[in-house]
């Protein structure tokens, strides 16, 4: 279930009411305390994959980069559930800051 946020946005003379939603994930161990992920490295990995079905990890915390081990507990973040539909060579994200997740979109060279 989906949480309302409502604010007021001023921009000069006009005022407009916006609501916001946020959506969180009823299979998260979010605990109320959002933070940044951890950057697991500065540089995305890059592996041949085969058709499947992956889980990345968002929070950085993984021992098995860049794929969710479970480390998330307690972090508010939880893994990306990714279809790979063909083999394919990927860059996956470990800087856990891609606007593209899970895949990479160079935000590590911005950090
Ligand atoms: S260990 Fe990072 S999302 Fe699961």
């Amino acid at each position: 279930m989906p949480a309302h946020f409502f604010c007021r946005l001023e921009t000069g003379s006009t005022l407009a009411a916006v609501r916001i939603y946020v959506c969180l994930n009823p299979n998260s161990d979010y605990n109320g305390s959002m933070s940044e992920p951890k950057i697991a490295q500065k540089s995305p990995i890059v592996q041949k994959v085969e058709p499947g079905t992956y889980y990345w990890c968002a929070c950085g915390h993984s021992k098995s980069q860049p794929f969710c081990d479970g480390a998330h507990k307690g972090t508010g973040f939880g893994p990306l559930k990714t279809e790979i539909t063909e083999a394919k060579t990927v860059a996956w994200c470990a800087c856990k800051h891609s606007k593209t997740a899970p895949f990479c979109d160079g935000s590590h060279s911005r950090l």
